[in-house]
């Protein structure tokens, strides 16, 4: 089944949690919330606090990208009834065994990104033991940025790998994702779909959920 996961980064942060209740209605299937720190990558956004206020308000999972130096000392905060992944950057994880046995100790599923510089290869020995892999499409740090084409290559690439394997991780796309390219992606091989700015700069937040969704169902899989 593909996913569709509207990054929040993009909403009105003073009316989130009826920003998030839109998308439910529109169908979403998690809500993907975007923690930056202001060295990992050049944005600050919000913290577990914020994350946790949107606890009781919606029942859809959280999906966690966290784009954090040193994410270990952070993990923990990010667990709530809702968190269903943490997701956690490649290039920052000196000890990447580690850190996802640690996010899988809390019973949450982990996840590991690669920037779009950083190849697929980075992440031969994780591929085991993640259970999703998070290729970003733009540089991460802002939403409304412009789809980066070649990196449509890792996400086919991460596919191959796992036809030809018994790996089973889920493969998500984050970064640029409009009405226009959603399709490419789907058929690359991406199951879950980060819409920020295509779903929340928009003045029907449902509806724009909803044909994302609409589009999502075309594909049986
Ligand atoms: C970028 C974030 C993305 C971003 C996506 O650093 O990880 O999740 O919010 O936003 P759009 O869809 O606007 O590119
Ligand atoms: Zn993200």
């Amino acid at each position: 089944m593909i996913q569709i996961a509207p990054s929040i980064l993009s909403a009105d942060f003073s009316d989130l949690a009826q920003s998030v209740r839109e998308t439910e209605k529109g169908g979403a299937h998690m809500i993907h919330v975007d923690v930056m720190d202001g060295h990992f990558v050049p944005n600050i956004s919000f913290g577990p606090a914020v994350m946790k206020s949107l606890e009781g308000k919606t029942s859809l999972p959280f999906d966690v990208h966290l784009m954090i130096e040193d994410p270990d000392d952070y993990i923990e905060e990010f667990v709530t009834d809702n968190t269903e992944y943490i997701t956690v950057h490649q290039e920052v994880c000196t000890h990447l065994n580690r850190t996802l046995e640690h996010i899988k100790s809390f019973g949450v599923k982990c996840g590991v990104s690669i920037n779009p510089g950083t190849p697929v290869a980075f992440l031969d020995e994780a591929l085991d033991q993640a259970d999703l892999i998070l290729v970003m499409s733009v540089n991460p740090g802002f939403g409304g940025q412009k789809f980066i084409e070649s990196t449509s290559k890792k996400i086919e690439a991460l596919d191959n790998i796992r036809k030809s394997s018994e790996k089973v991780y889920r493969i998500e796309v984050d970064g640029g994702i409009n009405e226009n390219n959603i399709r490419t992606v789907i058929e690359k091989g991406a199951d879950i779909i980060v819409a920020g700015s295509s779903i929340f700069r928009c003045d029907d937040i449902k509806s724009e959920t909803e044909k994302y969704v609409r589009i999502a169902k075309e594909y049986v899989r």
